[in-house]
């Protein structure tokens, strides 16, 4: 079964064709990132007006590389959800309007749950579950058991920031442009991540959730306090990147492996942006020595349309039918919502 995926819930346009929930035939991703950088985040509007530029050629170079023709399409899989209204439309839009063109089915997916799936993706075997789902990137940041496709439940989540937030604002505070995960990661290489003992939230009787609000804002308060000094150089920004990661990194592997403990988990899939950093998969494999770790892989981490046509794959098997055509876009899906019927 060929099966278009289609990505627009934020700053990237992207096309895939997949076959059979895994074969991965091409994966077109053209990011927005030169034009949100300089306002150090996503501008919801100029985000629209690019995917509706970016959408037909990123299509045609997808059907391209995989050499294939839109009639041999079988399914179209959108991520219809969550993300930024306008970026969603354009998307959903155009699934809709292939589908009717094409006489084919099309299938909504959540982009959220497509992260988890992503890592699923690069397994040669199928993933024994249950097992234990981390999704860290921009938007969100939660621990999931996956008792199978489409059937999860939610251990923990952040009650402020997502990871990939916090990493961007505190990149932003040291003057580095968006997207600033990648850029702490390279700073914090050459820092000393002891410098300065940062604490990540802890909520009194909810071990598996996160916060990182009070972190990042640690961290603003004492970049205030060395400008004041007039101490602030190069060094000072790398330690400050460097202590910072490692205290959200050791903050996420400490709640994870309380997670594995209580529900007996042997295998970890990692899903979201923030999981291409090289540093959090090191620190991950250092110290979650008894577990299986699946990571996605090259392409999978960031927002891609072949982890929505592989999820799309999986469900429309499961349904036997697509979506209608009033299927809406949806700016928030809480993850009560993430178990289809
Ligand atoms: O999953 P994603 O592409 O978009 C969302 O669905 O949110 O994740 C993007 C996030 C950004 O916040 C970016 O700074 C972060 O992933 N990110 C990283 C790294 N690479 C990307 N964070 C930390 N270290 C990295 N190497
Ligand atoms: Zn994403």
């Amino acid at each position: 079964m060929l099966v278009l995926g289609i990505e627009s819930t934020c700053d990237e346009t992207a096309c895939a064709i997949v076959r059979n929930g895994h074969e991965i035939l091409s994966n077109v991703i053209s990011s927005q990132i030169d034009i949100h950088k300089e306002y150090g985040g996503v501008v919801p509007e100029l985000a629209c007006r690019r995917h509706v530029d970016l959408m037909i050629p990123v299509l045609q170079q997808a059907l391209e590389q995989a050499k294939i023709t839109l009639n041999e399409i079988d399914l179209i899989a959108v991520a219809h959800g969550p993300g930024l209204i306008g970026a969603l439309l354009i998307g959903l839009n155009t699934a809709k309007a292939l589908a009717l063109a094409l006489k084919k089915p099309f299938i909504g997916i959540n982009h959220t749950e497509a992260h988890l799936y992503a890592a699923m993706m690069s397994l040669e075997a199928p993933v024994s579950f249950p097992c234990l789902g981390v999704l860290l990137s921009g938007g969100h940041t939660a621990l999931v058991l996956i008792k199978e496709i489409g059937h999860y439940e939610l251990i923990g989540q952040t009650i402020d920031d997502a990871i990939g937030e916090a990493f961007d604002k505190v990149a932003r505070m040291l003057d580095f442009p968006y997207p600033g995960g990648p850029k702490i990661e390279k700073l914090a290489l050459e820092g000393d991540a002891h410098k300065y003992p940062f604490k990540a939230g802890m909520i009194k009787g909810q071990p598996f959730n996160f916060s990182f609000s009070g972190l990042k804002t640690a961290v603003l308060y004492r970049l205030r306090g060395l400008i004041e000094e007039g101490l602030v150089d190069q060094k000072v920004k790398r330690d400050l990147a460097a202590s910072f990661q490692k205290t959200a990194f050791e903050d996420i592997i400490k709640k994870t492996l309380l997670a594995v403990e209580k529900y007996q988990i042997q295998t970890i899939l990692f899903g979201g942006g923030v999981t291409n950093s090289q540093t959090l998969r090191r620190m991950f494999n250092e110290k979650a020595t008894h577990c299986t770790l699946v990571w996605p892989s090259i392409g999978l981490s960031l927002d891609n349309a072949a982890m929505i046509a592989g999820l799309g794959y999986h469900h429309y098997l499961k349904r036997g039918i697509g979506d209608e055509m009033d299927l809406e876009p949806l700016i928030r899906i809480p993850f009560n919502l993430l178990e289809k019927p």
